[in-house]
C-alpha cells in the first residue's frame, strides 16, 4: 500500500512516501480503507522523537491517528460493522507502526463511528481526536452546564476550533486568546471576549472581567507562568485541563477546591457518534479544513510546526466515494 512513514526521528524530511505491506486485521480490530487522514501536533511530535517515555515506536511508523474511510475487512471479534461501511475514528495507540497516512489502517472497532453522508471523507477526518479532547475536557471533565464560563486557550488551533462552539453548545461565556489576524474567526465560532494575546495580557482582562475566576480552563500551551496563570483563572471548584503537562504542583489546587488534570483524549466510538450527530444535525459547526495530498505530508508538517495554522489541516489518501 502507498504511505508515509519515518525509519528514524528527525524533522519533517524524514518523512517517506513509498510502499509499505497492508497492516494485519486483529479479531477485535476493522481494517479501513483510508480515505482522510487529519494531520494533529502530536503526528510530528512523535516524529521529531517527543514522548517517548509515554508513546514508543516500531520503526517504520506511518504517523497519525485521525482517519475517515471505509470498512476493508472486519475481524472476527466485532460485531456490528460490515464490510463498505463509511467510517471516522481515531486509531490512536500507545505503541505507534501503523497510522493513518496511509491506504490502510487497523484500528480497534471501539474507536470507530459512522460517518454521516452528508460530512465529506475530507471533513469528517479533521474532527475525531479535537472533538474527542475537547468534549472529554469541557463536558466529561469539566462538567461545564448552561450559564458557566470558560477560558480556551489558543481558540483558533484545532483543539479551540472545536471547543469554542462545544462550550457555547453547552450553554456557556467564552474567553479565548489569539492573534489579531484570527479574531474575527474566533468571534464567529462564538467567542464573547477574544484577547490579542500579542497586545495585552489575557489573565488581567478575564481576572478584571471575572475576579472570581472562570468555571473551566482549557489550557492548550505550555510553560510554567502558563501553567500557573490557568490555576489562577479558575473559580473556586472550578477545572482545569491541560492539554500538555501535568498540573503545576500549588496548594491552592487543593484549598480552592480545583479540579485539574493533564488530560490525554480517549478513544470512545460512542461518543464520537454521539459528537457526529451534532455536526451532521449542524449543532457543532465543521471548523475550516484545508485539504493537501498525501504526497505534501511533509508540508503539512512544516505548517503545524509554524503554530499558525487555523482550523485543521487533512491529507487526502485516495479517492473512497
Ligand atoms: N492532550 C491531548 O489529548 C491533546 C489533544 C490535542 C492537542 N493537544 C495539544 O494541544 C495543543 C494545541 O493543539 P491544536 O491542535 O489546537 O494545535 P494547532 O492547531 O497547531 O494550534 C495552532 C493555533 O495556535 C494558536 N497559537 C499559537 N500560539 C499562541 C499563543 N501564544 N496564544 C494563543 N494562541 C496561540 C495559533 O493562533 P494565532 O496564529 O492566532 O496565534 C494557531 O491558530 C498542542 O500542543 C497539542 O499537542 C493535546
Amino acid at each position: 500500500m502507498r504511505a508515509i512513514y519515518y525509519s528514524n526521528h528527525g524533522d519533517a524530511a524524514v518523512l517517506t512516501e513509498g510502499d509499505l505491506p497492508v497492516p494485519a486485521c486483529a479479531p477485535h480490530q476493522v481494517l479501513v480503507r483510508v480515505s482522510a487522514a487529519g494531520v494533529n501536533p502530536i503526528d510530528r511530535r512523535l516524529r521529531a522523537g517527543e514522548l517517548q517515555e509515554y508513546i514508543s515506536r516500531t520503526f517504520p511508523v506511518v504517523p497519525g491517528w485521525d482517519f475517515s474511510g471505509v470498512i476493508e475487512t472486519v475481524g472476527s471479534d466485532v460485531d456490528g460493522w460490515r464490510v463498505g461501511d463509511e467510517v471516522v475514528g481515531l486509531a490512536f495507540t500507545w505503541s505507534v507502526q501503523h497510522g493513518t497516512y496511509a491506504e490502510y489502517v487497523p484500528v480497534d472497532a471501539t474507536a470507530i463511528a459512522r460517518k454521516p453522508p452528508s460530512i465529506s471523507f475530507t471533513d469528517a477526518a479533521a474532527l475525531p481526536l479535537v472533538s474527542l479532547t475537547a468534549w472529554q475536557s469541557l463536558s466529561e471533565f469539566g462538567a461545564l452546564q448552561a450559564g458557566q464560563s470558560a477560558f480556551i486557550q489558543a481558540g483558533a488551533g484545532g483543539i479551540g476550533s472545536v471547543a469554542i462552539p462545544m462550550a457555547k453548545h453547552l450553554g456557556c461565556w467564552v474567553y479565548t486568546t489569539c492573534s489579531a489576524a484570527n479574531a474575527e474567526y474566533v468571534a464567529e465560532l462564538g467567542a464573547d471576549v477574544v484577547i490579542d494575546y500579542t497586545r495585552q495580557s489575557y489573565v488581567d482582562v478575564i481576572k478584571q472581567e471575572r475576579p472570581t475566576g472562570v468555571d473551566a480552563v482549557l489550557e492548550t500551551l505550555y510553560g510554567d507562568d502558563i501553567s500557573r496563570s490557568a490555576i489562577s483563572l479558575a473559580a473556586d471548584g472550578g477545572a482545569v485541563v491541560f492539554m500538555n503537562n501535568e498540573p503545576p504542583e500549588l496548594a491552592e489546587i487543593e484549598e480552592r477546591e480545583l479540579r485539574s488534570i493533564f488530560l490525554h483524549h480517549r478513544p470512545d466510538g460512542k461518543m464520537l457518534d454521539e459528537l457526529m450527530k451534532k455536526y451532521e444535525a449542524g449543532q457543532l459547526p465543521i471548523p475550516p479544513v484545508e485539504v493537501m495530498p498525501l504526497s505534501e505530508a511533509a508540508e503539512a508538517h512544516r505548517r503545524s510546526e509554524t503554530g499558525r495554522t487555523r482550523g485543521k489541516l487533512v491529507l487526502q489518501v485516495q479517492a473512497t466515494e
